[in-house]
């Protein structure tokens, strides 16, 4: 299995391109396949989830045409079944997109339960209360969301929790409704917004996506489009937190600094500093940061994607601090491992105590998850000593070229098959 060979002790210097968003790119692309004609879609990234939920669209029809390694062009007229199969689909929660993308223009999709990170219970039932309250009929069987309609009347729906995924499956289907639609309680994260511009790119009409209250007013039809998708606040963020703990001083291009508001503050609160400009910011970090308290909320509170993050981050800041992960149950998986190269953190519920060490020591950890895995990474990149990080392909989940994009920034970082090129790594570093 591949694993990442890192030694630590290097503060990241230098620049770095932001990619497409990954949580975006997935909406959009099931959203895709609800126009009539051929719809381009720019900025994908080239990660592994984006690769599967494009395999599975194919694997019912749909025409896929990778013009280059972050441009697609998407034709779903030819579609042959509604029926997503197993083995692509376990592998991503984002599946289920394709059941709001398919029942809102052919009324119909079965899809397998969603798999993905386990990050906590990953309920659906605010997709099932949306879809039912738009008139379709909805079954669970065999492990599959079976769901139907005759017709889709818009509604109105008030969410009882706030959910992205329920946000962005219920627009979809609503989208091609009879009449208008609202979703109360909605999520308000960009890529919320960015599906939302996406499906007004086709021919929608779709109005207030970023705020409590989404309005979607059902057309007939939707149309081609070429739409470039936002840059990843989450990919942003961790290279954010990886020049903070590294001591670095990284500039992170191509970004939109409204999106990372709340992580920003935060850095600024332990003692970074930061510089924005339109399509940038630049993360400076050249004392030992403070202690604080966090607590993950839906945007534009602090996300719950940068968590793990932001720990280890505070795993090395002076004094107590308290982060307390208010959205998913089972976000602290990587405080076992970390504890394995010197944390010094104690978990309670869904609240962790960090106490701020001097150092992390270099040790073998394994990636529980995807953003986990991304933030053993950086405690790897400060430890002393050298670190293998195993189960990369949580990492590689939702981040392109990521050791690549480490190693430019002066990290000391390869990627390793076995135990010769570990070897041979060690050799080298020293
Ligand atoms: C999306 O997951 C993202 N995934 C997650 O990113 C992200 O952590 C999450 O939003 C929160 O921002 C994608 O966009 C593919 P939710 P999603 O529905 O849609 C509960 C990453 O690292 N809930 O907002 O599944 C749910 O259990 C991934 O890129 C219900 O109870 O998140 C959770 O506790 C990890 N019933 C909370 O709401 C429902 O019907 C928020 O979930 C739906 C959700």
């Amino acid at each position: 299995m591949e694993q990442y060979a890192i030694k630590g002790g290097n503060p990241l210097v230098g620049e770095v391109e932001i990619g497409g968003a990954k949580n975006a790119a997935l909406a959009i692309l099931a959203a895709s396949v609800m126009s009539e004609e051929t719809v381009t879609i720019e900025n994908l990234p080239d990660v592994c989830d984006i690769n599967v939920l494009i395999q599975a669209m194919e694997s019912i029809g749909v025409n896929i045409t990778r013009v280059d390694r972050h441009t697609v062009k998407i034709n779903g007229n030819h579609i042959h079944g509604l029926v997503i199969e197993d083995d692509f689909i376990k592998k991503i929660r984002a599946s289920y997109y394709l059941i709001g993308a398919l029942l809102g223009r052919y009324k119909k999709a079965e899809v397998p339960l969603p798999g993905g990170c386990n990050i906590g219970i990953r309920a659906i039932d605010q997709h099932i209360k949306g879809f039912r309250a738009l008139g379709a009929e909805v079954k669970i069987e065999h492990g599959f969301i079976i769901t139907e309609a005759t017709e889709l009347k818009g509604c109105h729906i008030y969410m009882d929790k706030v959910s992205v995924g329920a946000t962005i499956n219920v627009m979809m289907a609503a989208a091609m409704a009879d009449g208008t639609t609202v979703i109360e309680n909605a999520a308000k994260e960009p890529h919320v917004v960015d599906l939302a511009n996406f499906l007004n790119s086709m021919g929608a009409n779709v109005k207030g996506a970023g705020t409590d209250v989404v309005r979607i007013k059902g057309v007939e039809r939707l149309h081609k489009t070429t739409y470039t998708i936002i840059p990843d606040q989450i990919e942003a963020g961790t290279f954010m937190v990886a020049a903070a703990a590294t001591k670095g001083d990284i500039t992170i291009k191509n970004v939109i600094p409204k999106h990372l508001e709340s992580i920003a503050a935060k850095l600024l609160e332990i003692g970074c500093e930061i510089e924005e400009s339109d399509d940038a910011i630049r993360v400076v970090a050249t004392k030992t940061l403070s202690h604080t308290q966090l607590k993950t909320l839906p945007y534009p509170g602090f996300p719950t994607d940068m968590q793990p993050q932001m720990a280890v981050l505070l795993g090395l800041s002076t004094g107590t601090s308290i982060v307390t992960e208010s959205i998913f149950e089972n976000r602290f998986k990587y405080v076992d491992e970390l504890t394995r190269m010197g944390g010094d953190i104690n978990v309670e519920g869904n609240t962790a105590v960090i106490n701020g060490v001097a150092k992390y020591t270099g040790a073998t950890i394994s990636s529980p998850d995807l953003r986990a895995g991304a933030a053993l990474v950086i405690a790897a990149l400060t430890a002393d000593g050298i670190s293998v990080v195993e189960d990369i392909n949580y990492i590689e989940r939702g981040y392109e070229d990521f050791h690549l994009k480490l190693r430019s920034l002066g990290a000391q970082i390869e990627k390793v098959n076995n135990e010769r090129e570990l070897r041979k790594f060690r050799l080298k570093v020293g």
